[in-house]
């Protein structure tokens, strides 16, 4: 679907999930406000989305600073007019025990990761809400729901955005407010966040299998902008985790203990000398795909799933249909069978002569 005025601002758009994510937008015409620090990427991430169809905007913009959130989303009105999606997206991280953790390398993914929505979440509401019109897109994580050893500051953030947002929706709710907030929880994917995340281990870090390239994400989101859903849960591995966290959180606790290090670090020792992106960006365009798409999935079983499950249930409830007439069918000729095989019941008449098709006839 093309949508003429579709205004969207993409947090995290130099590269990675985010990038991927204002690829998809650009396809169907939007114009896109790219949000980012990264200037390279920024640029590279423009070219594209206007090769695919798009129009965008680079806003330089450190999401953590609620003034630079404020100017961006200024900027992207002025340009473009009135915002219609705004996706919360950026990131950082510190791969890291809780034990080897700086105060201020957890105060800096707080920021980041956890304030940098709130900030875009408020200076998007700013400007829906006097319209009665938007939608705000929360890229959140199967770690808003469960905790994994090396990634604390990450998952602290990742919950405190579950809980922001359900507050949100429930306030929208009250309000009446035709403005929507959608969660939609990502799996593990292969993008740039593992080559440049700050990282304090001795080997350098992977994505949890199953790996999925960040355009399953990507799709998911572009699909929320048009469907009305409280949360979507990319991918069969998310599903799982946030179950089995409901169901056995403790069983949970020991597992990781015992995978969650080994299952998040390659065998490669980590290059001290290699830049991260915690403070700043790291120069250059890094794409959207880090280094693991010989274990990444293209596509998820599930995600199709979920996003047709309205035609799915029709098609459901169709065949259910279908079966029960079947049955009524074969139930009523059964019944005229059984009728004409067995004597009916004599019907006196006036004369008193019998009158049962069997005798008459
Ligand atoms: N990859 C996964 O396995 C995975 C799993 C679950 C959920 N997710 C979610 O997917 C989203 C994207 O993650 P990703 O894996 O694509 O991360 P990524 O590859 O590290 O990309 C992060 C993006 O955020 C930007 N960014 C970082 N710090 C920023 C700041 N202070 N201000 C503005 N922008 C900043 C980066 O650009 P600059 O450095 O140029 O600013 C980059 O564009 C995140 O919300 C993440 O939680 C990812």
């Amino acid at each position: 679907m093309v949508r003429t005025k579709e205004v969207v601002v993409i947090t995290g758009a130099s590269a990675g999930h985010g990038r991927a994510v204002a690829r998809r937008f650009a396809r169907r015409g939007a114009s896109i406000g790219l949000l980012a620090r990264g200037r390279d990427g920024l640029e590279a991430a423009q070219r594209e989305v206007e090769s695919l169809g798009g129009r965008a905007l680079v806003v330089p913009t450190d999401v953590s600073d609620a003034e630079q959130v404020e100017a961006a989303a200024r900027a992207v009105e002025s340009e473009f007019g009135p915002i219609t999606v705004w996706v919360n997206n950026a990131m950082t991280s510190v791969f890291s025990p809780v034990k080897r953790l700086r105060p201020e390398e957890i105060s800096r993914v707080t920021e980041v990761t956890y304030l940098g929505y709130v900030y875009g979440t408020m200076v998007a509401l700013k400007r829906m809400l006097p319209r009665d019109n938007g939608i705000i897109i929360q890229v959140g994580s199967a770690l808003a729901y469960r905790g994994i050893p090396l990634q604390a500051a990450y998952c602290g953030a990742k919950h405190a955005i579950q809980g922001f947002t359900e507050s949100l929706r429930a306030e929208l709710l009250h309000d009446k407010s035709r403005v929507r907030v959608t969660l939609v929880q990502m799996p593990a994917m292969n993008t740039t966040q593992f080559s440049w995340s700050r990282n304090n281990m001795r080997h350098n870090p992977q994505p949890v299998p199953p790996v999925y390239e960040p355009e399953v994400g990507a799709k998911a989101v572009v699909w929320a902008a048009d469907h009305n859903r409280r949360e979507i849960e990319v991918g069969s591995s998310t599903v799982t985790a946030i179950l089995a966290n409901k169901i056995a959180p403790a069983l949970l606790d020991h597992y990781l203990a015992r995978f969650g290090y080994s299952s998040q670090q390659t065998s490669e020792p980590v290059d001290r000398s290699r830049p991260d992106n915690l403070w700043k960006a790291v120069p250059g365009d890094h794409g959207v795909h880090g280094p693991f798409s010989n274990r990444s999935a293209r596509r998820s079983p599930q995600v199709w799933t979920t996003l047709h499950r309205g035609t799915l249930a029709a098609a459901g409830l169709g065949l259910v249909l279908i079966g029960l007439s079947a049955e009524v069918l074969r139930r009523r000729a059964a019944h005229k069978d059984q009728s004409l095989a067995l004597p009916r019941m004599r019907t006196p008449t006036l004369g008193g002569a019998p009158t049962s098709r069997l005798q008459t006839g």
